[in-house]
């Protein structure tokens, strides 16, 4: 608002979605609109409009579901306008169906419009008809056009930087996923299926006070650790196999994204050892870098080194380290990046680059770090005792002033420990 001071700020809720006849999919309020106003309901839209009376400030629009009693009956309690107003501290809040009828008002004396277009076409229609009648309106006053913006950029800047409250959800949010985790390595044995371990999970999220999961959980035994996002979790867990889990559990609107890859039974066998060990290393030397000034690609690039050379080492690669790198020759084994950002949104906003040039990292930056090395089960040039073999590590690193804190590091990794843990 600051940057924008002529600027109209629109954020309509997301849609709850029918399920069939009278039944809704869960429904959870759109990032943005959550991350400014924290309203959880449907059908509500806020907007921020450069006040009439005091220029240079704007107004906190809330547009609800009106009071129902009857629904409440159903469906539980609304907020209404009054609520609107003294929880969530909306100056002036206005039941929804007033919405395309007020639009017009709120839109008199902007410059232009943050919204994003595409995402419904319902919602589209509406604000693109308030603003063709706000133009029309504007006639020949020799003002501008009413321009539409996204408002995923400045949103994707506020949100990349995590304040104190957001890195204490998050690090609750980790503390639980990393609870989940370890049930998962305790729990896991073989003759149990993909489906109760993910179960498990869940439990562990919801009864922590996890809301929901940061994404659909991947529990991948054996060789469907290879598939990078596998998520039918319906398979039986074998001895002698190891099991990939990259599970995160949302807590207060943050989400955690965790990866542990440990033995179905008892123990790694060598060949699994030994590209496990490979794995944690590149991991543990990522998170060693990542400190204020480095940038994700510099990070990336170090573990591509580490596994290559490791890769080369086990012959499963051969050739020249920084010719295979420059090919791609590795992407074979590890076709992913190494980090995301990571907050709301599992894969979270922000931009990665600014004036073309990889950004720095710098403090209240919140992002995975998750290597993996991946042996499909066709790849006939890999020595027999690799294939099949899916590992993932997964951490989520908050950059400090000093260096990094890893939020996840309750979540056991050495081979050492998770054996323990096996018993
Ligand atoms: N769970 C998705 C990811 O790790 O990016
Ligand atoms: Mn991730
Ligand atoms: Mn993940």
């Amino acid at each position: 608002m600051k940057a924008n001071p002529s600027a109209v700020f629109i954020f309509p809720s997301g849609e709850e979605q029918v399920r069939n006849a009278d039944v809704a999919h869960p429904f959870r309020q759109e990032s943005n609109l959550h991350y400014l106003s924290g309203f959880e309901e449907p059908e509500s839209v806020l907007v921020l409009a450069p006040s009439t009376t005091q220029p240079g400030s704007h107004r906190f629009v809330l547009f609800v579901r009106r009071r129902d009693p009857e629904r409440e009956l159903w469906e539980g309690a609304r907020y209404g306008v009054e609520g609107a107003c003294s929880v969530f501290g909306a100056h002036e809040a206005f039941p929804i169906d007033e919405f395309d009828q007020r639009l017009p008002e709120l839109l008199q004396g902007a410059e232009k419009v943050f919204y994003r277009l595409g995402r419904s076409a319902k919602s589209d229609e509406r604000i693109l008809k308030a603003l063709e009648a706000t133009r029309r309106a504007l006639g020949r006053s020799g003002r501008g056009l009413l321009p539409i913006h996204d408002p995923g950029d400045p949103l994707g800047e506020m949100r990349l930087f995590k304040g104190e409250e957001e890195v204490a959800l998050l690090r609750k949010a980790s503390q639980i996923t990393a609870l989940a985790h370890k049930t998962a390595m305790i729990e896991s044995r073989p003759g149990m299926n993909e489906f109760e371990i993910e179960a498990l999970i869940d439990y562990a999220f919801r009864r922590n006070g996890c809301q929901r999961m940061g994404y659909g959980s991947i529990v991948a035994g054996g060789k469907n650790a290879t598939c990078l996002h596998y998520t039918s979790n319906n398979e039986p867990l074998r001895d002698g196999e190891l099991l990939l889990i990259d599970a995160g559990g949302e807590y207060g609107y943050y989400t955690s994204d965790i990866s542990r890859t440990f033995p179905v039974g008892k123990r790694f066998s060598a060949p699994q050892a030994a590209l496990y060990d490979l794995v944690l290393r590149s991991q543990k030397e990522a998170i060693e870098m990542s400190r204020p000034g480095v940038t994700l690609p510099a990070i990336h690039a170090h573990v591509c080194e580490v596994l290559v050379d490791g890769l080369l080492s086990l012959g499963l690669l051969a050739g020249q380290r920084e010719e295979l790198i420059k090919s791609g020759g590795h992407r074979r084994f590890f076709p992913h990046n190494t980090s995301h950002w990571l907050g709301m949104d599992v894969h979270d906003v922000g931009l990665y680059q600014q004036n073309g040039e990889p950004r720095a990292l710098e403090p209240g930056m919140v992002f995975t770090i998750e290597p993996g090395l991946y042996v499909q089960p066709n790849d006939s040039a890999a020595p027999v005792e690799y294939r099949n073999i899916g590992i993932r590590i997964e951490d989520d690193i908050l950059i400090t002033a000093t260096g990094c804190e890893n939020l996840t590091k309750d979540a056991p990794k050495e081979r050492s420990e998770i054996e323990a843990l096996k018993g």
